[in-house]
């Protein structure tokens, strides 16, 4: 993604990610941050930070405020509490946030990225978001700890799905 893209970011405090991401898109692009803390040292013309709980966020005003996205980022982390599983499903519930975000904002042929912590629901979490990518793969950046549990799932070539029922043709 070059000049003019349209980046939206979870989870963007500090804002190293949507630093790197104002010059990628240029002065043309736009990159929108959502995150519970406002980036303290981080500011720039095409940067707009809104503070918000993405956990209680509506979808459909956001996608008002801040229009079609060419990608959406999640960097979305919970206050980890040292319990395995407490930790997984509320990175899982802030990851299924994140997607129900990208399948409303996002441009056909868009790019998500998602980080999620590996445990049970992974799986599930990415049958669920791979019909809507012509790609899925997870990537395990090299920065992160060898024991950290956090991966990132890279969706690419975003597609809108038609997700009415299919109607049954009776006679
Ligand atoms: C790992 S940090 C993000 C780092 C950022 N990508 C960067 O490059 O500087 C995870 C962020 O998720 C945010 N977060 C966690 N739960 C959230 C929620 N419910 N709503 C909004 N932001 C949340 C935290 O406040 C935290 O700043």
């Amino acid at each position: 993604m070059g000049p003019g893209g349209r980046i939206l970011d979870l989870g963007c405090y500090p804002g190293s990610w949507s630093q790197y991401g104002v010059k990628k898109v240029g002065p043309k692009g736009e990159v929108v941050g959502i995150d519970l803390k406002p980036p303290d040292r981080f500011t720039a013309p095409n940067f707009r930070f809104l503070r918000e709980d993405i956990l209680t966020l509506d979808v459909n005003w956001l996608k008002g405020e801040v229009g079609a996205r060419d990608v959406v980022l999640s960097d979305l982390a919970p206050q980890t509490t040292g319990i395995r599983l407490t930790d997984e499903s509320r990175s899982l519930e802030l990851a299924a946030k994140a997607l129900e975000i990208a399948l409303a904002l996002l441009k056909e042929k868009g790019h998500f990225l998602c980080k999620i912590f590996e445990g049970e629901g992974l799986k599930a979490f990415r049958d669920q978001a791979s019909p809507y990518f012509l790609g899925m793969r997870p990537v395990r950046p090299s920065a992160v700890r060898k024991k950290s549990r956090e991966i990132y799932l890279v969706g690419t070539g975003f597609r809108a799905i038609d997700e009415r029922p299919i109607t049954q043709v009776h006679g």
